[in-house]
């Protein structure tokens, strides 16, 4: 029964397991957290690296397509609330940097990597932001995609990223609910205003799309991320339920998503759609998006800018210690 089970979640084969692999499945399909001091497969420990060292990376990058607007919202209130989101996904990166670093790395590392291209962020932020509509398309798409990933991490196998995600995901949807806000707000406006929230819509709803992978069903990676609990769903059933949810809210609003195809079925319950062109993703996960210098180009600024208060607090560090030291 239990061989089984394993085997139809995709993970390894229990007689090709050690004796604590198979005790840390138990644990995981038990629904117990794993902790940072519990012994785990390194396999496990570096894809958590990775999953939670790019999410990171996504948070920190994230700010650079909004905070591009910080300055020219379109009043006080605006202003105050973008300000607000921007900060939060300071926040995020914060807390899942602190998530990773119980893992065995450290943030200077992961920065590291992120600079020298060996490790990515969220390719939904090398899109520019063109218009004041785009800060609304970003917050409603791209945080209501964001989401649908991240509920379900929430109940992750690992302690302090499932911990992490559930203070997330509460702002989350603040995020989204402020671009949903906006894009209200300029659908129901002057048609000039309509006009530039349908073509926010037009041009960032593929990406959004993109942003839950290409299908993962043929994926033997993947298969043993979810019998970990690291992955919870597939990419594509997270891309049905982020259609599902978000067509109706388009017709609310009175815009058409761009996707002739895009239709109810009744019998599957689903919206059938068009998937994105995986081609432009690949390319732009490779490094050839309208943004991606110019994003990178920001986070080597903000780093190589920040040396000195990094050099300063280890000068202060180093002083309270001999302090501390001839005290002794
Ligand atoms: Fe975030
Ligand atoms: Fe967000």
């Amino acid at each position: 029964m239990y061989a089984q089970m394993i085997k139809s979640e995709g993970g390894k084969d229990p007689s090709e397991m050690t004796p604590e692999e198979v005790r840390f499945q138990a644990r995981i399909d038990a629904g117990e957290k794993i902790e940072p001091k519990d012994w785990m497969p390194e396999g496990y420990r570096k894809t958590l690296i990775r999953q939670i060292g790019q999410h990171a990376h996504s948070e920190i990058v994230g700010q650079l397509p909004e905070g591009n607007w910080i300055t020219r919202a379109p009043t006080l209130e605006r202003k105050a609330i973008l300000l607000a989101k921007v900060q939060d996904e300071a926040g995020h990166g914060l807390y899942l940097y602190c998530a990773a670093e119980t893992l065995g790395v450290s943030r200077d590392d992961l920065t590291e990597q992120l600079l020298s291209g060996r490790m990515k962020y969220s390719s939904i932020f090398n899109y520019p932001t063109l218009t004041w509509a785009d800060v609304g398309a970003v917050g409603w798409l791209v945080d209501g995609a964001a989401i649908m990933n991240q509920v379900p991490l929430q109940r992750t196998s690992y302690g302090p990223y499932s911990r992490a995600m559930i203070r997330i995901c509460k702002e989350e949807s603040f995020h989204q609910r402020q671009g949903f806000d906006i894009m209200m707000k300029m659908a129901q406006g002057t048609p000039e205003q309509k006009r530039m929230a349908q073509d926010a819509l037009n041009r960032f709803w593929y990406p959004s799309l993109m942003m839950f992978g290409p299908s993962d069903a043929e994926s033997v990676h993947s298969a043993q991320n979810m019998a970990w609990k690291i992955k919870i769903n597939t990419n594509d059933e997270l891309r049905q339920k982020f259609v599902d949810q978000t067509v109706p809210q388009a017709e609310y609003l009175g815009l058409t998503v761009p996707d002739p195809d895009l239709k109810w079925n009744e019998e599957r319950g689903h919206y059938d759609f068009s998937e994105p062109d995986w081609t432009e993703f690949f390319d732009v996960l490779n490094g050839n998006g309208p943004c991606n210098n110019e994003r990178m180009e920001a986070r080597q600024e903000a780093w190589a800018d920040g040396q000195w208060v990094r050099d300063g607090l280890m000068a202060h560090a180093a002083k309270k210690r001999a302090r501390k030291m001839a005290a002794e």
